[in-house]
């Protein structure tokens, strides 16, 4: 059966990108036929995370009639199948983000995860990106501001009637003032998935147009990746995850 996953966040810049790119990369590296689709229709780029080529046709004329979502469909030398958005300003014109639930049942029977990747705030095309799935999966910052927009968008998925999966703490610095694992879960109300920590190799992997989990597969951040990926799917996989010793603890608060 096919699983609609949206990444949602609220807030901007939290990494919903990010890890739409490395969780459909690591599910891909786990056997699963995995689509990652752009829903982010005016600000796209999934396609940078990914290197994907100017494509002919997008989701956005998809979402207009005027293509098929598999002719809008990229495979990815890994295998991953992606859909990438128009990148110009003229194919906002007469896009249609409400038909993103038909365009997605499109999509079903044949693959095991659909990933939509979700433009920030809550607007038409976050809300219909949410709508047209069956699971949210959060992503958040460790902070007040990225986890009261989080509490939002949980409210809007439940709402809508989706599973909220849980929650990935992205770009984690160990900073005494980021909000703790358990405040982030007595906040939102679920289950904290996985802290991602915030590294440069993640910035290394987009100037390269490469997930993480491709570029340093070997790297720490890249086992919580696919640590999320391993939860999403059920998969028996137990990401090395290196304690941080009582000096780096101390280092990081001082810092
Ligand atoms: N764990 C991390 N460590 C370091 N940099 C990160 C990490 N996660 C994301 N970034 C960087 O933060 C920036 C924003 O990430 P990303 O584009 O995934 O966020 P987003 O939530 O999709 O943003 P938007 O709301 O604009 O769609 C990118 O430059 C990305 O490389
Ligand atoms: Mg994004």
């Amino acid at each position: 059966m096919t699983r609609l996953i949206c990444v949602s966040s609220g807030k901007g810049g939290t990494g919903k990108t990010t890890v739409t790119s490395n969780l459909g990369a690591a599910l891909t590296q786990f056997g699963a036929d995995t689509i990652v689709l752009d829903a982010n229709l005016t600000n796209p780029n999934l396609g940078f995370h990914l290197g994907i080529p100017l494509y002919p046709n997008t989701l956005h004329d998809v979402l207009k009639g005027e293509a098929h979502i598999t002719e809008a469909m990229y495979i990815h030398n890994s295998g991953l199948r992606v859909v990438p958005a128009g990148l110009s300003i003229e194919d906002l014109v007469d896009t249609s983000p409400e038909n993103l639930s038909d365009v997605l049942l499109d999509t079903v029977g044949e693959p095991e995860f659909v990933l939509v990747d979700s433009a920030a705030g809550l607007g038409n095309e976050s809300i219909s990106a949410i709508e047209a799935s069956d699971e949210t999966l959060i992503v958040t910052n460790p902070n007040l501001p990225a986890v009261t927009d989080a509490l939002k968008t949980v409210n809007v998925a439940e709402e809508a009637g989706t599973d909220v999966l849980g929650v990935v703490v992205n770009r984690k610095n160990d900073h005494e003032s980021e909000l703790q694992k358990d405040e982030v879960e007595s906040m939102l109300g679920y289950e904290v998935i996985m802290d991602v920590p915030e590294h440069e190799k993640v910035q290394e992997a987009l100037s390269v147009k490469k997930p993480i989990v491709h570029h340093e597969p070997e790297h720490h951040v890249s086992e919580r990746f696919r640590g999320v990926a391993a939860h999403v799917a059920g998969v028996d996989y137990e990401p090395e995850i290196e304690e941080k010793g009582i000096f780096q603890k101390l280092l990081g608060r001082i810092r």
